[in-house]
């Protein structure tokens, strides 16, 4: 029996006050109501999905570093660190699984200092603007490559 894949699912800072925060941007699904859902879809992809969320850029740096040897691949939103992080970039590069990054809205349609992401450096690709819906999106990109095993060039 092959082992079922196991995906680190990381949420970063603000992004536990979903519901509340926002909801004209980002809908108002909880983080728990999201961590439910990928919980799920995980399992129906025959994969484990782990969830954290942390405000700490340090404490997801040691995370992804944790990951490493642990985990088969790392969804991230990485929140406001997207736009600021160069550490999260390095810990993500040290990674050797697919790396799939996530936001909830379209990054490109706001502010100009959200356009640009140090996450996507270490991203095998980039799902945004579709709500809670993306990480579910970027499981089935997992599984997609993990059954094919062909990246998108
Ligand atoms: C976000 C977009 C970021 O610009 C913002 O700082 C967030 C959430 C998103 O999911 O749309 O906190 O990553």
């Amino acid at each position: 029996m092959t082992m079922a894949k196991r995906v680190l699912v990381l949420n970063g800072p603000n992004l536990n006050m979903l519901g509340q925060r926002q909801p004209e941007i980002y809908g108002h699904t909880t983080l728990a109501g999201i961590t439910a859902d990928v919980e799920a879809a995980a399992g129906g992809f025959g994969m484990e999905a782990v969830c954290r969320q942390s405000n700490h850029e340090g404490e997801l740096v040691t995370w992804i570093q944790e990951a490493r040897g642990d985990f088969d691949a790392i969804v991230i939103n990485a929140a406001a660190y997207t736009h600021t992080s160069v550490a999260l970039l390095d810990a993500l590069t040290l990674f050797e699984g697919p790396v799939v990054e996530v936001h909830l809205s379209n990054i490109h349609r706001r502010e100009p200092f959200r356009h640009h992401s140090y996450i996507s450096g270490a991203a095998l690709g980039m799902i945004a603007g579709f709500g809670p819906v993306g990480y579910r999106m970027a499981l089935m990109a997992l599984d997609d490559l993990w059954r094919t095993g062909e990246e998108t060039p």
